[in-house]
């Protein structure tokens, strides 16, 4: 996973964050085995949006993928999570926070096994990942970004009041893509949860 080391973030978000039903947790080496069941039982509901998605994972690729997460972490470029269940042991998706997009920008990534999805989870793990980002001193702006062809993760952004920024042309880096992105915005100021302390200077 490619990330730049995040230097206007002066520090990272909690380990875990509980939202109703939906629990993330930062990933850790023991999570190898249940990541790959998940991800190689959902292969084809991935593929046509995730990059990393267009083969099956092994616990090699796997672990791989953990320590560069916990590098990148460290870095803060990216804070990944893994998505459960209140109370189950299965991964059910994973989701991130990641410094890639400028100073006091972070952006919301997301995927829902397709056996879970359509419970709103993804809107509420973003609606959590987004509190948690304007709880960090310096973040003003969260992005979501998605291309134009996949209407599912458009409406995470919609239903939680995200603004529309606009569509410009980006690589298609999976085959559901058309190659133009779609970016939406919320802003500290306007965030609805009213949990978001305000900078001062
Ligand atoms: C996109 C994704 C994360 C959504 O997860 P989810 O937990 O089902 O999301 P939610 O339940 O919060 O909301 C999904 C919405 O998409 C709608 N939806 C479902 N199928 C749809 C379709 N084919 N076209 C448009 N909207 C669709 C649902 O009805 C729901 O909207 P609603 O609440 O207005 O009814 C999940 O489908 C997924 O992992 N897809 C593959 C990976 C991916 O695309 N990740 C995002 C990359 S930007």
């Amino acid at each position: 996973v490619p990330h730049s080391v995040s230097t206007w973030l002066d520090q990272p978000p909690p380990s875990k964050i509980d939202s109703g039903v939906i629990r993330l947790t930062r990933p850790a080496l023991a999570d190898a085995d249940a990541l790959v069941t998940a991800i190689n039982s959902c292969l084809d509901h991935l593929r046509p949006w995730m990059p990393w998605a267009q083969h099956p994972a092994d616990r090699k690729s796997i672990i791989t993928f953990l320590n560069e997460a916990e590098e990148s972490w460290n870095d803060r470029g990216q804070f990944l999570y893994l998505v459960r269940l209140e109370g189950e042991p299965e991964v059910v998706g994973g989701c991130g926070l990641h410094a890639r997009r400028g100073r006091g920008v972070l952006e919301i990534g997301y995927w829902i096994h397709v056996e879970h999805v359509g419970n709103g989870y993804a809107t509420r793990l973003a609606r959590a990942l987004t509190d948690t980002a304007f709880a960090l001193p310096g973040v003003e702006v969260v992005e979501i970004h998605h291309d134009k062809a996949n209407g599912r993760s458009k409406r995470v952004p919609e239903k939680l009041g995200f603004s529309f920024v606009g569509e410009k042309p980006d690589v298609a880096d999976a085959p559901g893509e058309v190659g133009l992105d779609w970016t939406w915005r919320a802003f500290r100021d306007r965030w609805p949860s009213g949990t978001a302390p305000r900078v001062e200077g």
